[in-house]
This record gives C-alpha cells, sequence and structure tokens, in this order.
C-alpha cells in the first residue's frame, strides 16, 4: 500500500492486523510514542488527513491513500509549528515521552476551541507538568502572534530559567528514547507470567515454544543464574533483601515471570509464550498485610534470613523499626491534657510514567555487553548486571538514552536481566519492552500503608507526645522495602518537636504486586496520617493550622537525631526555610484567589506541611569531569540521567557561570558508565545537591588549571587572570584555547584536552520544607471534589532554574492530587484488575487546577550555589492538605486514600 509521511511517500506492506504506530516506527518514525497501546494517552498521535488519531488505535491498512503527519511534519524545514514554539517558551514539558504527540493533537486546535480545552485534550496525558504550560502554550498559540524565542533567558547563568538544550528536538519527537533506535537483527523477548498469587511449578514444557518457527530460545527457572538479589538499587546493595531469583521455581504473585521466550519477532514470541505447558501446584496465598504477619499466614519468603536482609520471615517481616525516645510513650500520652487519633489507609499508585520500562542489549565488537535501558541507576545496574552474570564490570556498559519519566519506579531491574542472558547466551541484540499492562501487573508500585497516629497536647496546643504506627505491603518481594519504611518514618516525625516520641513500624511480604520506590520515598503516606491528625488537633483545640505548626514544627538548630540514630546522624542545619513556606502559603490562601466553588457546594481549606533531606542517607556518589578541548568547547561528562527532572539543564548552567560560555560550547555526556567512574543515580532528588555539586567542582578546578596554565604562559600573575568567552585574559594578551590545551600537562590531559574533575560523596544531608494549601468544594449529593485554589511554598534554596523548578512543584502537585483524588491499582485475590489508562484514572487536561509557586528566599550551605533539591518533595503534602480540607468542608474525616468520589459520598451517608 501507498501512504504520505510528512510530504513523502512511503510504499509498504502492513502484516495482518498491524497498527499504524508500529507501522511508523517500523519505517524510523520514532516520533511517534508508545505510551499505552489503547488510545489513552496520546503519545502516539498523528493527523489522518489532517485529523488527530491515536496511531496505535488505527489499523495500519486504513492509511492506505491518506496523508499522514507527525510531530517532526508539523512545520516545514527547521521550523516548528507555532504550538511547539510556545511549549519550548512555556517549559512545556518534563520528560517530553508526552510532548510529541501533544503537539500533534494541539495543532488542530482554534481559539474557537479554547472553551472546549479540557474535553479536546483529554486523550493527551502528560503526568510530569500537571497541564498549566501546555494549557498556556496552547491558549498563546491560537490566540495571539508566536514570539520566536527558541528558548528561554538568552543568558544561560544558574538562577535563569534557561530551557533545555534538547527542547527543539522534544517538541518534534527527534530527541531519542530507549526505543527510539533500530538495530538490524534485533530479537524480542516476552515473559509469560504466573496466573497464580502463589505456587510452586511442578512442571514445566517448552517443545511446542522452542518448536515454533522464528523462536530462537525459552528459558525456565533450570535455565538461569541461581543466586538471588533484589530489583531495587541503592548505592549500597545490602539496603535491600536479596530475595528474588530471575526465574524462580517459585512464584509469589499474578503475572510473576515464569519462563522468557527469545523470537525473531514479537507476535512469534507471544505465540510461543502461549504455547508453554506448565502445571502448578498452587500455594496458599495472603493479600491482606495484617493477616500476613498473624500467626499461622502462608509464609511468602520461608527460607530467606536475616543474612538475606529479611527480619523475620516467620511472620513475613522484612523490615521493622520499634524506637523512639523521651520515656513511656503510654504515660506521656495518658499525661497529656488532649489527644487525638485516627488511621488512615493509602492506596497502591502506580508511577504511570508515559515510557514503560525497557532495555534492549548487544554484544559490541570487543564482545562487551551493552545495554541500552530506561533506567534512573545505570551504574548500580551495570554493577548488578556483571554480579548476576559473573562478569568484570568493566565487561558491561549500561547507558540511558533520555528517559520518560520515573518518579522512581526506575531505579530497579526490571528488564536487563533478562536482556542480559538472552544477549549472552544468543549472541544477538534483544530488546524486552514493557506494555502499559506490564506496568501495572510486573513493574512496582507505591507501598499501600496504614498509618495510626496519635497526639498529646496541651490545650495550648503544644505538642507532648507522638506515637506513630506503620504497616506497610511491600507485596511479593522486598525491594525498597525497609528503605521506604525507614525513610517514610524519618523526617515525617523529626518535623515536629514532640518531647516524648514512639514508632512501631513494619514492612510486610504479601502475594501482592510488589511495592517499590515511588516520588516521595514513603514520606508521603506517613505524612497523610501525620498532617491529618495534625488538623484534627487543630481543630480540637480551636487553633489555626498555620499557628499550630509554627507552635510545634523544627526551628533551625534543633536536634535532628537523637545520639544514637545512626539513620540521621548526617542530617544538618544547611538552612531554614520552613517560617517562610508558612507565611507565604498561608498568605496566599488568604487572598482567596481561585475559582468560584458550583452553587450549594460545601467549602473547605486546608494544609499540610512536609520536610524531607536534601538526598539519600549513608552517601549518594557522584564523579565528574569537564574537558576543555582546542576549540574551546567544553564536554562534561556526568553519570546521573535525565528523566524529567532537568538536572542536564543545570548541569549545563553551572558550567556556563563557572566556564562563561554558551550553550553552544558544552557538550554534555551523561547517565553512560563509560561516561565517568560512578554515579549512584538519578534518585532521591540528588541530581543538583551531588551531581551538580561534583559538576560545579569540576568547573572549577578546570577554569583554575587554565587560568594557571595562562599565566605560566604569559609569565603574568595568575590572580590576574580571568576567564573569558575567547580565552584566559592575562595582562600580557590574551591566550586561546587551543594554546592553553597544547601546553597542558601531560598528568591533565585526555586524549581530548584539557581535563578536571569533581566528585561528591554526599555524606551530609539538609533539610527542605515544603508547605501545600487548599480550598477545595465537595458536592455532597455525590461526592466530588473540586479543587478551587491550590497553593504550594517551597524552601528550594537558591533556585537553579526559576521554570524548570516551578515545573518539578506543579507536576508534583499534579501527581499528588492523582493520589488524593483519583489513583488506586485494584486488586482481586492477587490480580491488578484495571491494568490500562482508562480504568486507572491518571489525572487529565480537566482535572488539575493552577498551583500558585511561591519560594522562601534561603540559600545553604551544603548545596552547589546554595541549591537544595525540589523534585519528590512538592508531591508529599498534597494529599494531607486536600483531606484536610475535605474534611474542613464536610465537618467529617476521609480515612481512606484515594479520597475518590465513591468514598467522600459513602462518608457522607456515614
Ligand atoms: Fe508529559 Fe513527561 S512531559 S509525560
Amino acid at each position: 500500500m501507498r501512504l504520505d509521511v510528512n510530504g513523502e511517500t512511503l510504499d509498504t506492506d502492513p502484516r495482518a492486523g498491524q497498527c499504524l504506530r508500529t507501522l511508523l516506527r517500523e519505517h524510523g518514525h520514532h516520533e511517534v510514542k508508545k505510551g499505552c497501546d489503547a488510545g489513552d494517552c496520546g503519545a502516539c498521535a498523528v493527523l489522518l488527513d489532517g485529523q488527530p488519531v491515536h496511531s496505535c488505535i488505527v489499523p495500519a491498512v486504513r492509511a492506505e491513500g491518506s496523508s499522514v503527519t507527525t510531530a517532526s511534519g508539523l512545520a516545514p524545514d527547521d521550523t516548528l509549528h507555532p504550538v511547539q514554539e510556545k511549549l519550548i517558551e512555556h517549559f512545556g514539558f518534563q520528560c517530553g515521552f508526552c510532548t510529541a504527540g501533544m503537539s500533534v493533537t494541539a495543532s488542530t486546535l482554534t481559539a474557537a476551541d479554547l472553551p472546549d480545552l479540557d474535553r479536546r485534550m483529554k486523550g493527551s496525558l502528560c503526568r510530569c507538568t500537571g497541564y498549566r504550560p501546555i494549557r498556556a502554550a496552547i491558549e498563546e498559540s491560537v490566540l495571539g502572534p508566536v514570539r520566536t524565542t527558541g528558548r528561554g533567558e538568552v543568558d544561560p547563568v544558574v538562577g535563569r530559567s534557561v530551557s533545555p538544550e534538547a527542547a527543539r528536538r522534544v517538541v518534534q519527537g527527534l530527541e531519542p528514547y530507549t526505543f527510539d533506535t533500530s538495530i538490524p537483527g534485533t530479537l524480542t523477548l516476552r515473559v509469560l507470567g504466573s496466573p497464580h498469587p502463589h505456587a510452586r511449578i511442578a512442571s514445566i514444557d517448552t517443545s511446542a515454544a522452542r518448536a515454533l518457527p522464528g523462536v530462537v530460545a525459552v528459558y525456565t527457572h533450570e535455565d538461569v543464574p541461581g543466586g538471588r538479589y533484589s530489583t531495587a538499587r541503592h548505592e549500597h546493595r545490602e539496603d535491600d533483601p536479596d530475595d528474588t531469583r530471575m526465574l524462580d521455581e517459585v512464584v509469589r504473585f499474578v503475572g510473576q515471570r515464569v519462563a522468557a521466550v527469545v523470537a525473531e519477532t514479537a507476535a512469534v514470541a507471544e505465540e510461543a509464550c502461549r504455547l508453554i505447558r506448565v502445571s502448578y501446584d498452587v500455594l496458599p496465598a495472603v493479600f491482606d498485610p495484617e493477616e500476613a504477619r498473624s500467626a499461622g499466614a502462608p509464609l511468602v519468603h520461608p527460607d530467606r534470613t536475616p543474612d538475606d536482609r529479611v527480619a523475620g520471615s516467620e511472620r513475613n517481616v522484612v523490615a521493622a523499626l520499634h524506637d523512639g525516645f523521651g520515656g513511656d510513650i503510654h504515660a506521656a500520652l495518658a499525661a497529656s491534657e488532649v489527644t487525638v487519633t485516627g488511621t488512615w489507609q493509602t492506596s497502591r499508585v502506580s508511577h504511570a510514567q508515559l515510557e514503560t520500562h525497557g532495555s534492549l542489549g548487544w554484544l559490541d565488537d570487543d564482545g562487551r555487553l551493552v545495554i541500552r535501558s530506561s533506567t534512573q541507576v545505570p551504574f548500580l545496574t551495570r554493577d548488578e548486571i556483571a554480579r548476576i552474570f559473573d562478569l568484570p564490570a568493566d565487561r558491561v556498559r549500561v547507558f540511558a538514552p533520555r528517559v520518560g519519566g520515573g518518579f522512581g519506579g526506575k531505579q530497579e531491574i526490571f528488564t536487563e536481566d533478562l536482556v542480559a542472558l538472552a544477549v549472552l547466551r544468543t549472541g544477538r541484540p534483544v530488546s524486552y519492552e514493557f506494555s502499559r499492562a506490564d506496568e501495572f501487573r510486573r513493574a512496582s508500585v507505591r507501598h499501600p500503608m496504614r498509618v495510626s497516629v496519635t497526639l498529646g497536647a496541651t490545650r495550648k496546643g503544644e505538642l507532648t507526645a507522638m506515637k506513630v504506627d506503620v504497616l506497610s505491603d511491600t507485596g511479593a518481594y522486598g525491594n525498597h522495602a525497609i528503605g521506604v519504611l525507614f525513610h517514610g518514618c524519618a523526617e515525617s516525625i523529626t518535623l515536629y518537636r514532640a518531647p516524648t516520641k514512639w514508632i512501631d513500624a513494619e514492612a510486610v511480604y504479601t502475594n501482592n504486586v510488589p511495592s517499590g520506590a515511588f516520588r516521595g520515598y514513603g514520606l508521603g503516606q506517613v505524612i497523610l496520617g501525620v498532617e491529618s491528625a495534625m488538623d484534627m488537633l487543630a481543630e480540637r483545640l480551636d487553633i489555626d493550622p498555620f499557628a499550630l505548626r509554627r507552635l510545634n514544627a523544627v526551628r533551625e538548630g534543633d536536634p535532628l537525631h537523637e545520639e544514637d540514630d545512626k539513620y540521621e546522624e548526617d542530617l544538618v542545619w544547611g538552612s531554614y526555610g520552613l517560617d517562610q513556606c508558612l507565611d507565604l502559603a498561608e498568605s496566599a490562601l488568604r487572598t482567596g484567589n481561585g475559582v468560584a466553588a458550583p452553587a450549594g457546594w460545601q467549602v473547605g481549606e486546608g494544609m499540610a506541611v512536609a520536610m524531607i533531606a536534601t538526598m539519600a542517607p549513608r552517601g549518594h556518589i557522584a564523579h565528574t569531569s569537564v574537558t576543555l578541548r582546542p576549540d574551546g568547547v567544553y564536554v562534561l561528562s556526568v553519570g546521573t540521567a535525565e528523566f524529567g527532572n532537568g538536572t542536564s539543564t543545570v548541569h549545563r548552567q553551572i558550567a556556563a557561570t563557572v566556564l562563561r560560555a554558551g550553550f553552544d560550547r558544552l557538550r554534555l555526556r551523561s547517565s553512560d558508565t563509560d561516561a565517568v567512574a560512578h554515579d549512584t543515580g538519578a534518585f532521591a532528588s540528588a541530581g543538583i545537591t551531588v551531581a551538580g555539586k561534583a559538576l560545579h567542582a569540576a568547573s572549577l578546578a578546570l577554569e583554575a588549571r587554565m587560568r594557571r596554565i595562562a599565566a605560566e604562559i604569559t609569565g603574568a600573575e595568575e590572580s590576574a587572570c580571568r576567564l573569558e568567552e575567547d580565552g584566559v585574559h592575562t595582562p600580557n594578551g590574551v591566550v586561546d584555547f587551543a594554546r592553553i590545551v597544547a601546553a597542558a600537562p601531560e598528568a591533565e590531559r585526555s586524549e581530548h584536552g584539557l581535563v578536571a574533575t569533581g566528585s561528591e560523596f554526599g555524606d551530609l544531608r539538609s533539610i527542605a520544607f515544603n508547605v501545600h494549601a487548599v480550598r477545595v468544594a465537595v458536592d455532597a449529593a455525590t461526592g466530588t471534589v473540586r479543587i478551587l485554589q491550590s497553593v504550594q511554598s517551597a524552601d528550594a534554596g537558591f533556585v537553579m532554574n526559576p521554570a524548570q523548578c516551578i515545573g518539578q512543584i506543579e507536576g508534583g502537585a499534579a501527581q499528588g492530587i492523582g493520589s488524593a483524588l483519583y489513583e488506586e491499582v485494584m486488586m482481586d485475590a492477587g490480580t491488578v484488575v484495571n491494568p490500562m489508562f482508562r480504568q486507572y484514572r491518571v489525572p487529565q487536561f480537566a482535572d488539575v487546577p493552577a498551583t500558585e509557586v511561591y519560594f522562601a528566599d534561603t540559600s545553604d550551605d551544603l548545596g552547589p550555589f546554595g541549591a537544595k533539591s525540589m523534585s519528590e518533595s512538592p508531591y508529599n503534602p498534597v494529599a494531607p492538605a486536600i483531606g484536610n480540607a475535605i474534611a474542613r468542608a464536610l465537618g467529617r474525616r476521609p480515612f481512606e486514600q484515594p479520597f475518590s468520589r465513591d468514598r467522600v459520598w459513602r462518608l457522607m451517608q456515614g
């Protein structure tokens, strides 16, 4: 058949049943992204004869004789469509995975569509931005003449809102993600999942699958390395239990890998999976975490011991924390003039990043294993793959191109181990890409937690005692179970100055889908309980909620940990901005801005506070280097990944500031194990506070070397030399970059030029705060909650890139609204029953109000240029603020998250 794609004729022969998206991608149109396979997300949108369609649900044969336009064909030659220009100008993307499809759909809108914008853009999901900048871009593109800027501010120094270097490529879909490449001869890997939540494989017959033409290999538990590991990755691998085998003879959740097929095509691999015959001995299963830790419960990992980092497998307990200070908690509560208590239940939340998990592996010319992966942790993945296959680390290379969102979900090994196995065994390139259903059934979710909080206080509102009890459901495996439990119970409780505190917390195995790292790393769940209980106390004592926090929250200089507290001993006060955050959020809420409540709806205001350390505990390591080439170009090498957090832009800004160079003279090489010695990875919001700090050190070291060399060449005083855009200016003349490189001593040279390195070991952590405040309206008749005003103040230290940082906060708020009101991975006897976006409600255009963002004026002693992290924390206070507002509106408090329409309606029915 023949069709026209972006003005060029394409003669092709689609396979039976093939969709337009895969046809276009197979012909190199990688700007058409894959997000869901079901027409729900819009990442694959193209124009078909001028009309926007989701190409994943359009049969390819329907395009015969038609004209197809993708994001890269919306405007001629080197130009961009007006909406693409505006998306850049408004910072309308973060990871950018949705952006090409978003551009296509938005390109068809006119001013007449603006009143109906929410509906017109309903099928275009963005998980990162919160939609506000996308809405602004669309409105401006259809209403007025377009001012073409190409990027935000021109001066690329820190503190300016500079657009990402990749912006033009992102809006056209031309910035490559993991699967936006074609390697001839690549095999496809697919997995057969368990139908049972708990079973032992009695026998497995793969003969029919192996006999199917096109099948290259079939692997079962008898074919894989026997060692156990964790899918979770941390700087210290001992932070997670060794409880996972690549393929196991015991399956512990529905969907767990039973066998892997490697075949010439995806269709053959999937057909072969259906031909595998498995006989299971079904084992008793447990789905409720309270039941799981009770006597007589089925045991999920009975053979694991404390040596495997499993605290008590005889009770299904992975991790436990029973600790406190300040004396007897029961006595302290009994002596308190007032007590409040409550128990909150949080839901299973999917990361729902638009780019699914996946990796692509091959052997390079040297026979070295190379894995291209959508990962937040290339170095930690490389190390564990090398360990599993008993390879020297330098025989494995892992790298990540731009990552299409992660939110913690890609701090795991979910595909790379099987890809490595298949590449090493077959010698051929192999790809394994999750479907959207795989994301729900086989990737991790946010730990559901039951959080009980009891507070004691004086009648004036001063806290006297704080008791917190947490039960975390880690699901079938303990990846991140320990860290999430400890972190969730840390800053959420350290935030307040109660003289007596006690924590009982346990993370428990069940036969549910495994939980894992999620933005906030446990704080979002525990803060829901603590901040809701604080609101109950404020109500009981008739004290303003802001005033109650001012009375009880930690102040600068307060002890941040007990003397024997090894987990928090590296916390220090680098700065303090909570007082400003409380003032900013309160005054913004008092303005009464926002939209009016519908007639007859009940209105309430709520607020909540979150505190977070600026990086992970016990070391987060980054090595970086900066190289000056003779042509004046600086090559920046960092290890951390760009997944929408904006660090690649801030890293360029740091180098541009120190080295007085425009972005056109900076080349960034990142997230590649060949680039630098080591980097812990893009998690715990460490992209600026660790990797950025290391790059700052490398840039300063290089600048000093350049001045020293110029001084030696000219005989000038080094202190009189300064680096400028054309070279080093000395009192005796300008020394250009080529001369500096030529004169560099051997010890300071690489094959490319003059090099300097910088490292950061993250051994001290500072503190950041966020305050979220909302006004909501609730329709008691239907349970519908509408957010009228949303405000967040942030203690981000020096703000390196204001537009990007605002985007992180708006996006965190949007994700918090999703968790608060809509999102829940629902399970029935271990089976996920809503494994697609149509049933799992990610906030859409209409669901997310604009969040007003305010920054405290602080500068941190630890961070580069005084910056703090601000990536995870904006998410944490949102759900409790909304819950508190609902409680104030209705006079009844919701205890079960999400506060969905049916739950709020039932709350009103008593
Ligand atoms: Fe929209 Fe990441 S920028 S999904």
